[in-house]
């Protein structure tokens, strides 16, 4: 064929292929017109890209809910929603909803599905029957001693390390670290029967939190613009990945894959503990590892985030919640209503701590992430025409800081909002109010959706044990309250140098 053919062909294809971007582009812009949102977000992924690798997305997303409403665009293909009933509605356990593709990076680039990442419904549900009699602890033996011996070593380390005298010298202790140490220990633990024993050392023994830190960021932007997440794959990304920093998750992979191996074949193992469980009910050889490691990933950061933030809000929102929490743990022990260590029905009992580890929850919620929902069919959302294959997300700030749901100061960490009796109204009117608060402040774990978090149990039950542990026996307050800690938002948040004294209780 002569040269100036083949320039022509070329150049045709090139007009083609720019002409369907253009069209493309026009025609995603215009998908979603008709709902508010700032401009740049209408007409390309980057604006909210730009967003999420801002280190604030979840409070930037609150802000701007107040000036746009209940419902507006982030991206040509994506809106986020603020109406808690809406949210609720949207995740609903039998609607038509599925994930969207964003979950895709928690497939961990690896070539089998993960319970997280599954966005078809059908296969979710499947794997999640198998995945659920663990979780709960059903057919767990040893759940409630692991987290009763980790915190010990928590409070171990402490007194080893980090207790400083009334009147001298400060030891100032990291408590953003050490709770996520405390939920490290407690899930590996759990998860593979090895504890990665960041306590005894006092350090990120396998590398997880630097790995966090490091990578969770640029996953949460990809994940907005999933194809992306084949370029993972691809040999060139794979040698520029940063081998070093991530040694110590690849001796957690292989230590997970070894773990699981022990429960196939002729001599498998049998153990009543999560891992056993998933063998018993099914989950493939394949599958097992991942599942395992995945649960160190997701039962780590989130409970951690939960502990640290929960008595920074003490500390830092209100003293006077903080004092009312100690009595009611003294007040438990002197009467005999606590033993050492407190156990799990104990611990219910206590209904301010009950409040105060609602009022953490809510306040900043450990997972604010996109989790975006996707319908195969048009639907209406806040009185809006969303299109089939939309992303719809939650505003989670705004949905648990919901004024008409928590009262005029829902933002403040306030746990009397869950023991207010109001003189005024009867008590059906009081049970009601609370009810309607729990099931939206519940969102936070996705309660009453068909994704509601497996771990929610673990997560309760070491919150319900760690705040009587620690308050029961030390005094801790802010090293630096001008400059408290250091957070960045990336869906889940990835907090540090939260420093604080810890003194013995006379
Ligand atoms: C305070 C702590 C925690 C919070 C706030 C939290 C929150 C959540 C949320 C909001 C989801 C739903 C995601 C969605 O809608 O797609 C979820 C899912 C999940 N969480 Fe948690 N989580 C916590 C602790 C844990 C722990 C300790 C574990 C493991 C032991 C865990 C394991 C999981 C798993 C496996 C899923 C996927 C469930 C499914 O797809 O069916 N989480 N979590």
């Amino acid at each position: 064929m002569a040269a100036t053919t083949l320039a022509a062909l070329a150049l045709a294809g090139t007009c083609l292929l720019l002409t369907y971007v253009v069209l493309s582009l026009v025609a995603g812009c215009r998908r979603l017109q008709h709902i508010p949102g700032p401009a740049w977000a209408g007409r390309t992924p980057l604006w909210l890209v730009r967003r999420q690798l801002g280190g604030r997305i979840s409070r930037d997303l609150a802000a701007l809910s107040k000036e746009y409403g209940r419902i507006y665009r982030i991206a040509p293909n994506w809106v986020i929603v603020s109406d808690p009933a809406e949210v609720r509605r949207v995740w609903a356990a039998r609607g038509p909803w599925h994930r969207g593709g964003w979950y895709g990076m928690f497939k961990f680039n690896q070539p089998v599905d993960t319970i997280m990442s599954l966005t078809d419904n059908a296969a979710h549900g499947a794997l999640r029957a198998k995945l659920g009699p663990g979780y709960s602890g059903r057919d767990v033996d040893n759940l409630h001693a692991v987290v009763d011996r980790r915190i010990a070593d928590l409070v171990a380390l402490i007194e080893r390390k980090y207790l400083s005298a009334r009147g001298g010298p400060l030891r100032p202790m990291d408590l953003a670290q050490k709770a996520q140490f405390l939920t490290l220990d407690i899930i590996s633990d759990l998860a593979i029967g090895q504890c990665f024993e960041c306590l005894a050392h006092d350090a990120d023994t396998y590398g997880q939190i630097a790995f966090v830190t490091g990578s969770v960021p640029l996953m949460v932007a990809m994940a907005v613009m999933p194809r992306s997440f084949g370029l993972l794959q691809h040999p060139a990304v794979q040698a520029l990945l940063p081998r070093d920093k991530m040694a110590g998750v690849m001796r957690m992979m292989a230590l997970a894959q070894a773990k699981a191996a022990e429960r196939f074949g002729p001599s498998k193992k049998v153990a009543r503990d999560m891992l056993g469980s998933f063998v018993a009910h099914g989950v493939s050889p394949a599958s097992a590892w991942l599942e395992t490691f995945g649960q160190i990933g997701a039962g780590s950061d989130t409970t951690a985030t939960a502990i640290r933030m929960t008595l920074f809000l003490l500390l830092a929102g209100s003293p006077a919640s903080y004092a009312a929490l100690q009595r009611e743990i003294d007040e438990s022990v002197r009467d005999g209503r606590v033993s050492s260590p407190i156990t799990d029905d104990e611990a219910r009992q206590l209904p301010y701590l009950q409040a105060v580890i609602k009022e953490g929850l809510r306040v900043w919620p450990p997972v604010a992430g996109l989790m975006p929902k996707v319908c195969d069919t048009e639907q209406v959302v806040c009185g809006k025409r969303i299109p089939a294959g939309t992303n719809v997300c939650w505003d989670a700030i705004s949905v648990l800081h919901d004024k008409d749901v928590f009262g005029d100061d829902a933002h403040c960490f306030r746990p009397e909002r869950w023991l207010d009796d109001d003189d005024d109204d009867d008590d059906d009117d009081d049970a009601d109010r609370r009810r309607a608060m729990e099931q939206v402040q519940m969102l936070c774990f996705g309660t009453s959706s068909r994704w509601e978090c497996l771990g929610k149990t673990i997560a309760l039950i070491e919150l319900n044990k760690v705040f009587v542990e620690l308050l029961r026996r030390f005094d801790f307050s802010l090293v630096d309250p001008l400059n408290p800690f250091t957070t960045y938002d990336a869906s889940l948040s990835i907090q540090s140098d939260l420093w604080v004294r810890v003194q013995a209780r006379t």
